[in-house]
């Protein structure tokens, strides 16, 4: 082991050992780490008392939280947007990616309605296609996208990295450079993968990628961000305007010259104002998995899953719904035993705090939880 699991559970997660439960939820909502916890509560401080937060203080925590995400996950802080939950930026590539009447959005089927809502909309304001893909066999992969591009109407394919319901996970590497060969849009919603999975976007072609940090980046409600690669953006006109879209904004003394010429960055999206304080909370959290390497967190996060996997396996009586082949699962596991709503009250019982989706017990752990704790609910479903 790369980091010592029960130190970081005692100095970051103390409130959740108070408790006394097996924390296995992190696919609904991620706990706060106590630094993280600790800066909202010096901010909230601070916000008692404005004229004592500086702009410098304010612009300088965006500042950095873009460039701990970049770094996070292969980009440059150009590219990054904040934003305050995932479908801002699910909504930013509907609305602003430039698709006409006429093309195809497509989608594997069972998206978290976060993917799907924003592209009925465009489909019932903007005459576009937007087409679900049953996917019984597994997950969206290239074989059967391919297939489905050779419809030459398809400009755009949006996917979740990590299924929040089955857990099933997609290869966004060859996805993405399946799309970008046929200069196909490639979406993403990543927030069921980042964390658990590690991403680098110089090698993983991704076109906009949409990530809320409520869960696997262990931040408060309202911190998130989409990434739009460096040769999109100048192509994308944002679709909701902020105050600070534009070049001219930084200047706070020509608030009023209205030029309505874009920034050159992915900040031409950003809508400002946002909430500083929970953005340096996620920056906290940030340089938390940071210190542990988010390399040694994703190794670890692997192998509480895969050890859930090998045991649903093994068992006659409990059907596994994540994928069992290893790449096609991150941390989300869901099982189905024989009575699964009585297996879900006996863990609720037990204090093991999961959630029962679409059938089945889903367990999402992470760095903070143990191997006994994982061991310890695989006896209580079984
Ligand atoms: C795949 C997926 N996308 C998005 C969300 C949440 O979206 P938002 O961050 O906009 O609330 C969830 C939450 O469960 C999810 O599982």
């Amino acid at each position: 082991m790369t980091f010592d699991v029960q130190a970081v559970r005692k100095n970051e997660f103390p409130l959740l050992l108070a408790d006394d439960v097996v924390y296995l939820n992190n696919a609904s909502t991620g706990p706060l780490p106590r630094r993280t916890m600790d800066t909202l509560a010096e901010w909230a401080r601070h916000r008692a008392v404005p004229h004592r937060i500086s702009q410098e203080m304010e612009f300088g925590t965006l500042d950095r939280g873009r460039r701990l995400i970049a770094e996070l996950i292969g980009a440059h802080e150009s590219e990054i947007a904040l934003g305050t939950n995932t479908s801002f930026g699910l909504n930013l590539a509907a609305f602003s990616l430039p698709l006409e009447r006429g093309d195809v959005v497509l989608s594997p089927d069972l998206e978290f309605p976060a993917n799907v809502y924003p592209w009925m909309q465009l489909a019932a304001r903007r005459g576009i296609e937007y087409r679900r893909l049953r996917c019984d066999d597994g997950p969206l992969n290239v074989d059967r996208l391919s297939r489905e591009l050779e419809d030459g109407r398809v400009r755009a394919v949006t996917v979740s990295w990590v299924q929040f319901a089955s857990g099933a996970r997609v290869d966004l590497a060859a996805l993405g450079q399946l799309c970008r060969d046929r200069g196909v849009y490639f979406v993403v919603d990543a927030i069921q993968g980042l964390g658990p999975l590690t991403l680098d976007l110089r090698s993983t072609p991704v076109d906009i990628l949409a990530c809320g940090a409520q869960k696997w980046l262990l931040s408060p409600w309202g911190a998130g961000f989409v990434y739009v690669s460096r040769d999109l953006i100048p192509q994308l006109q944002p679709h909701d305007v902020s105050w600070l879209a534009v070049k001219d904004s930084d200047d706070f003394t020509r608030l009023t010259n209205y030029d309505l010429t874009w920034r050159d960055d992915a900040r031409r999206f950003e809508f400002i104002t946002l909430p500083y304080q929970e953005f340096a909370a996620m920056n906290a959290t940030l340089e938390l998995i940071r210190e542990l390497g988010a390399a040694n967190v994703a190794a670890y996060s692997q192998s509480l899953a895969d050890r859930i996997v090998e045991w649903a396996c093994a068992r006659g009586d409990v059907t596994l719904l994540t994928p069992a082949k290893r790449g096609q699962y991150a941390s989300i596991i869901s099982v189905r035993p024989p009575d699964p709503a009585a297996a879900s009250a006996r863990l609720s019982d037990s204090g093991v705090v999961h959630s029962f989706r679409e059938g089945g017990i889903r367990l999402s752990p992470y760095f903070y939880n143990t191997v006994e704790e994982i061991d310890r609910t695989l006896a209580i479903i079984g």
